[in-house]
């Protein structure tokens, strides 16, 4: 080395080191760490990514899936752990205490406020994604889900293999196991089969202590906390066995729009009194949007339907329950289950099952979401009040998703998800945008949060219920890992109903120094 040369070299380990001194400590420690609980350490560094490493930013940024939280600005993570292997959730778990750094757990990076891979302090990002084996068993109807899975893969891989078995979850097919069956999990099948986690059988999880535990390892308490009260308060999710469920071989889908002009208020109205009450195979789902037809703003309703069972009936059961909406036969589409996940996906006609593999959505944009119970109908002038505010504030739109049915029959306590019987519908509220920069995030956050005040007589009070799976950090969070019983209360009333002290039961006995959390995590009793 000539002397410039060296003297240059000497300048950037300077450099580097002044820059990122706390972050290369973070690194060598942290990969020393898991070497020396490894049985092959040389293969440990490929699953290890420093902010240095070209891989890091393409790998933080696969699973990033609102606009919002992927600016420059964005806190980014110390390190980023790809896991391949259980056990190397294992190491991770230990060597994130060992050096003393929340971990935040990723799997399908669906949260709609982006927990699962953003932070307000230093923190280390275990992604899943690898960890997302599929295995069926026919005979006894159960499958086992790696966390890392995607709801589009598990109903493809079921769909190859039957075509009258499904499994009630999301609509969304790039949405994650992890997250959703963590955190309840619901799609159209719901009025039928009640929520993902409901099927839940089994599961495997990576403990504070590191240990590798099945249903019987962690216990009921355990068990139960891990189907709907998130899993990242409690330890990391590897696999849920769920159990599938029937389905016909022939199943019915319809999409009908109305606007105020097309007597939306009426229909709307009629349908509160029907979408939860009407046969269980049938799932009308409302969709309301501020839109403007020929210069002209107004609101549109959509109805979208999903029946299990020819269109044939469909017709004879909305012709009994729901006149109002007109369905007729042409309405309807006839399809396979498969063929139904993929027209609620959006994908066009024809499209083969094949596409529910991708791991790339179909448009990823800015947005927020916030949800809310409906518990008695609005009356038709109420519905009034609310398209004028929703024209007013000019794009936050809601899907009304009905309850009742299998819904109404499980006890609230059953899991912890609380939201059963006596809630007509689960209301979100749901705004996207693609300006880019800080003022449109102003702009329509606003806007979702004035829609959202605007309701707060229509629907569920005291606590205003609230699904974790939507998540919103405006309804509460704690201070940086403080996560204090009186700030978790808050959030955790509107989420969890009256399963809220439970869940902080199972905590304070699982995970008592509170390794396991985020901003919206369960907390322990008395820190
Ligand atoms: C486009 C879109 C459509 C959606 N549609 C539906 C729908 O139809 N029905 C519905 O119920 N919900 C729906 N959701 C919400 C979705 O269920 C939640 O966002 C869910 O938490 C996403 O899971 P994920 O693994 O993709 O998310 P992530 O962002 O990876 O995780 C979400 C939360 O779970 C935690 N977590 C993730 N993996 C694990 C693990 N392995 N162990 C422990 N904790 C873990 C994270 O730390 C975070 O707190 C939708 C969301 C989006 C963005
Ligand atoms: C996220 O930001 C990076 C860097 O600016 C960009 O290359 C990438 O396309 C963005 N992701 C999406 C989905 O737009
Ligand atoms: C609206 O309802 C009225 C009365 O119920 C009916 O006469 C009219 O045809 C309906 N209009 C549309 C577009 O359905
Ligand atoms: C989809 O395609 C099938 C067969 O090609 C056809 O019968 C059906 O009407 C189409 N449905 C829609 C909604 O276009």
């Amino acid at each position: 080395m000539d002397k410039t040369s060296s003297c240059n070299f000497l300048f950037l380990i300077l450099f580097l080191s002044s820059l990122s001194l706390a972050c290369s400590d973070t690194y060598q420690t942290f990969l020393q760490c898991l070497q020396s609980k490894s049985p092959q350490p040389s293969q440990i560094s490929s699953i290890l990514y420093a902010p240095t490493n070209s891989g890091f930013q393409p790998t933080l940024e696969s699973y990033v899936r609102n606009l919002r939280f992927n600016r420059s600005t964005t806190r980014k993570p110390d390190l980023i752990v790809t896991p391949k292997t259980e056990a190397h959730v294992s190491y991770a778990v230990l060597c994130a205490q060992a050096v003393n750094t929340q971990l935040k757990i990723r799997s399908g990076g669906h949260d709609y406020d982006g927990i699962s891979y953003v932070s307000e302090q230093p923190f280390i990002l275990l992604d899943m994604f690898n960890l997302r084996s599929i295995s069926i068993d026919l005979p006894t109807q159960t499958a086992w889900v790696g966390a890392g899975a995607q709801l589009g893969e598990l109903y493809y891989h079921i769909s190859t293999k039957s075509k009258t078995l499904g499994f009630p979850a999301g609509v969304c097919p790039t949405v994650g196991v992890g997250g959703h069956l963590s955190g309840g999990g619901y799609g159209n099948m719901l009025r039928k089969y009640g929520l993902s986690v409901d099927h839940v059988l089994d599961a495997k999880i990576v403990d504070v202590k590191g240990r590798i535990l099945d249903r019987k390892g962690m216990g009921e308490d355990l068990f139960w906390a891990i189907r709907g009260g998130g899993g990242a308060s409690f330890g990391v999710v590897l696999s849920y066995k769920i159990g599938l469920v029937p389905v016909p071989e022939t199943v019915t889908v319809f999409r009908i729009e109305r606007t105020l002009a097309q007597n939306a208020t009426e229909i709307v109205y009629r349908w509160q009194f029907v979408a939860d009450k009407i046969d269980n195979g049938l799932f009308i789902r409302l969709l309301l949007q501020p839109v403007t037809l020929n210069k002209v703003r107004t609101v549109r309703a959509s109805f979208i339907g999903q029946f299990l069972g020819d269109a044939e009936k469909l017709v004879q059961v909305m012709g009994a329950g729901f006149p109002e909406l007109g369905l007729k036969k042409e309405d309807c589409m006839e399809t396979s289950w498969i063929g139904s996940v993929l027209y609620w996906a959006n994908f066009d006609n024809g499209t083969k099952p094949e596409a529910l593999l991708s791991r790339v959505p179909n448009s990823v944009s800015y947005g927020k979401r916030k949800s809310d119970y409906l518990q008695n109908p609005i009356s038709k002038d109420g519905l009034e009040l609310i398209w004028k505010k929703m024209i007013e504030v000019g794009k936050t739109g809601f899907v009304f998703n009905p309850y009742g049915g299998r819904m109404s029959e499980i006890p609230a306590g059953e899991t912890p998800f609380p939201h059963r019987a006596g809630n007509i519908c689960k209301i979100q509220y749901s705004v996207n945008w693609d300006d880019a920069g800080l003022a449109a995030d102003n702009e329509y956050i606003d806007q979702i949060r004035r829609l959202y005040a605007f309701m707060a007589p229509f629907v569920s009070k005291a606590p205003r219920g609230a699904y974790l799976n939507y998540r919103d950090l405006d309804i509460g969070t704690n201070q940086n890992g403080k996560n204090s019983y009186e700030e978790g209360k808050v959030y955790g009333d509107k989420y969890f109903l009256g399963n809220f002290q439970r869940l902080v039961k199972v905590k304070t006995m699982v995970d008592p120094g509170n390794f396991f959390r985020n901003e919206q995590s369960i907390p322990t009793f008395r820190a």
